[in-house]
């Protein structure tokens, strides 16, 4: 994406790659490359319905989040072994890396490898030494948030949710909240008011996606009926003048991924994207990737895509790197030391 920028685009890439940020809406599914997929399709003995890397990226043209969804769990089939979960991690983090990320927090899918027969210990242990190995390496801190797939019943929500808990100590400095993704339409989020409760009483952060090709009503009742923190995406809230206003006055963010909107046919055009008149309005718009690896960009390509199709201004993008530190699920002693980061690297590089 980046060999197409003019100029005056590559000094304003560099200005965002170099603001402190995090990514807080990201399925660690959604990162694996065609490369890697093949990579790991020949250690395992898989063979791909593709001939070559080239032809699965050729695939990757959408129509709906239900196109979308039906390639990424089937891409999600390469990932067996402990080694498998590190090695995805593990790109994705050298990539976050590249992109000035500091902070991320990570979703992983349990039910879309343990129905496969691959145990929820294996998915979180190649998971937790890529995450506690890059806080080392790369100095970027990761939280995980374990997301139920909602087109699943909220029966097998709670079996996840109790296959997970008994790991919650070993991962504690990781596994921090529950997320709610998966097909959007006629899965609304009150069919998991019971086991969001119940996570709410164990402590955990709450997120759930809404509004991406759901109604705002869904909005409503994910913050209204489960009592999410975040909403992912939201886009749609805007169609709803109380719920916008809410968003608004309760200062809850929404996690906007602007390429998977275009990918998934959420918006016709980047330059229709109503994130900078909801920003503008006062919304806490964070930008982030969600499967970039499906849809041809990763956050700093967000970020771009969404500057030039919007005209968003060096404060507007410094703005939203300040929006994704204030929004993250970190303790407010790192929040405050991130911000002045931030303050100083967008002072120093005008
Ligand atoms: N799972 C991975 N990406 C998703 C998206 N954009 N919406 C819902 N579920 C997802
Ligand atoms: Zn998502």
């Amino acid at each position: 994406m980046n060999a197409k920028l003019s100029l005056p685009d590559e000094a304003l890439r560099r200005y965002v790659q170099q603001l402190p940020k995090a990514e807080l809406h990201v399925h660690i599914e959604g990162t694996l490359e065609p490369e890697l997929m093949f990579e790991l399709a020949q250690r395992n003995h898989i063979t791909l319905p593709y001939p070559s890397v080239d032809t699965l990226r050729e695939a990757y043209q959408f129509d709906s989040l239900q196109s979308f969804l039906d390639l990424y769990y089937a891409g999600a089939g390469v990932l067996l072994t402990e080694q498998d979960f590190y090695d995805m991690a593990m790109a994705y983090m050298h990539r976050a890396h590249a992109d000035g990320v500091v902070h991320t927090e990570i979703m992983f899918d349990p039910q879309t490898h343990t129905t496969r027969g691959v145990a929820i210990e294996t998915v979180l242990a190649g998971l937790a030494r890529a995450l506690r190995e890059a806080r080392k390496t790369l100095n970027i801190s990761s939280y995980l948030l374990m997301s139920f797939l909602r087109h699943l019943s909220e029966e097998d929500a709670f079996q996840t949710l109790d296959a997970a808990l008994p790991l919650r100590e070993t991962y504690r400095d990781l596994w921090i909240g529950i997320g709610l993704d998966s097909a959007e339409r006629d899965n609304p989020p009150e069919k998991f008011a019971r086991v969001y409760a119940r996570c709410k009483a164990l402590g955990f952060k709450l997120v759930a996606h809404a509004g991406e090709e759901g109604p705002a009503e869904y909005v409503r009742t994910a913050l209204d009926t489960l009592g999410v923190a975040r909403i992912d995406h939201g886009v749609r809230s805007s169609d709803d003048q109380a719920v916008l206003q809410d968003l608004i006055e309760r200062r809850t963010p929404l996690t906007v991924c602007p390429l998977s909107n275009l990918k998934l046919c959420v918006v016709d055009d980047l330059s229709q994207h109503n994130l900078a008149k909801l920003l503008r309005q006062g919304v806490m718009i964070t930008i982030n990737s969600d499967d970039p690896a499906y849809f041809g960009g990763y956050i700093l390509d967000n970020y771009m895509a969404s500057a030039q199709a919007l005209h968003l201004s060096h404060d507007e993008l410094t703005t939203l790197a300040g929006n994704s530190l204030q929004a993250s699920f970190l303790p407010q002693a790192d929040k405050t030391r991130l911000l002045n980061l931030l303050a100083q690297a967008a002072s120093q590089a005008r």
